[in-house]
């Protein structure tokens, strides 16, 4: 496995690699969840390539950005094991250099849920993706479910902007009782950990109703609003019940449709969804 930082070694070595390349973006602390990616991408690609750079743009506050997790070292034991080619780590000086001034921007993907609540967010991810999708390009790049509207707002931009990557979305990695992975959750103490359930119960419990006949999504959003209400170290950011291809909420359900929430537990802030099928 090769490790390269400078992008301009990276630019030289790109012509000289023939066969797929499956591409996995990262910002680091890896878990289980980019594991999937990784051990996906090395399955179905010639060369596999891990991208882990933590993208200064997609992030609404400095505090966020500046305590995201970084552990380099323990990254690379991991994308060794799972048998990447190459790891890109670029630094964000030659990522951003000063006179950096080329955005992408998906318009309407890009308002609700996530970037509602986080100003500019989809616009770094946007941005930050098409320029690895530039450097790289793969044949298939891999994202995991948990970021829904990311995947959706990627989707979008590769289909829009006639790029020729497959984009390739994997299911969400939970831990044993339900948690979904997220580098964030190594903030949590083990009370938080513990109060951070709340969202994958009150994910199921939409599932639930939704199976056993309900179909009026606000007392579906209300279900998900008293279940996280009931824990006191949850602050909700919202509850959604949408159609999980064009984000609108929905009223009544009549297809698929995607529970996602936010919410705050103490300082760490998690996301999880669950698309959902409706029987009958
Ligand atoms: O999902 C992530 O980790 C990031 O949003 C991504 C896609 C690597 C872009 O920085």
């Amino acid at each position: 496995m090769q490790v390269i930082q400078s992008l301009s070694a990276w630019k030289e070595l790109r012509p000289q690699l023939t066969g797929a390349l499956g591409l996995i973006p990262t910002m680091g602390a890896l878990h289980e969840g980019h594991l999937a990616l990784m051990r996906r991408a090395r399955e179905e690609n010639e060369i596999a390539v891990l991208w882990i750079f933590v993208n200064p743009k997609q992030f609404a506050e400095d505090a966020d950005f500046g305590s995201y997790p970084r552990v380099m070292e323990e990254d690379l034991r991991l994308a060794g094991e799972c048998g990447m080619d190459y790891v890109l780590a670029p630094g964000a000086r030659e990522v951003y250099p000063e006179d950096f001034q080329t955005y992408v921007e998906v318009e309407q993907l890009s308002q609700p849920l996530e970037g509602a609540h986080r100003a500019g967010h989809f616009r770094g991810v946007a941005t930050v993706v098409a320029k690895m999708l530039c450097l790289t390009q793969p044949q298939r790049a891999y994202f995991g479910q948990k970021d829904a509207q990311q995947t959706l707002v990627v989707k979008r931009m590769v289909e829009d902007l006639g790029m020729l990557t497959e984009i390739v979305v994997c299911p969400t990695v939970r831990d044993q009782d339900g948690l979904a992975l997220s580098s964030r959750n190594a903030r949590l103490s083990p009370r938080e950990r513990k109060a951070a359930l709340v969202l994958y119960r009150a994910l199921k419990d939409v599932e639930t109703a939704l199976r056993c006949g309900e179909r009026d999504c606000e007392v579906l959003r209300g279900r998900m609003r008293d279940i996280l209400g009931r824990e006191p170290r949850a602050e909700v950011e919202y509850v959604s019940i949408a159609d999980p291809n064009t984000l609108a909420e929905c009223a009544t359900v009549a297809g698929p449709v995607l529970a996602s929430l936010a919410v705050q537990i103490g300082d760490t802030r998690l996301i999880d969804n669950l698309q959902i099928e409706p029987r009958g």
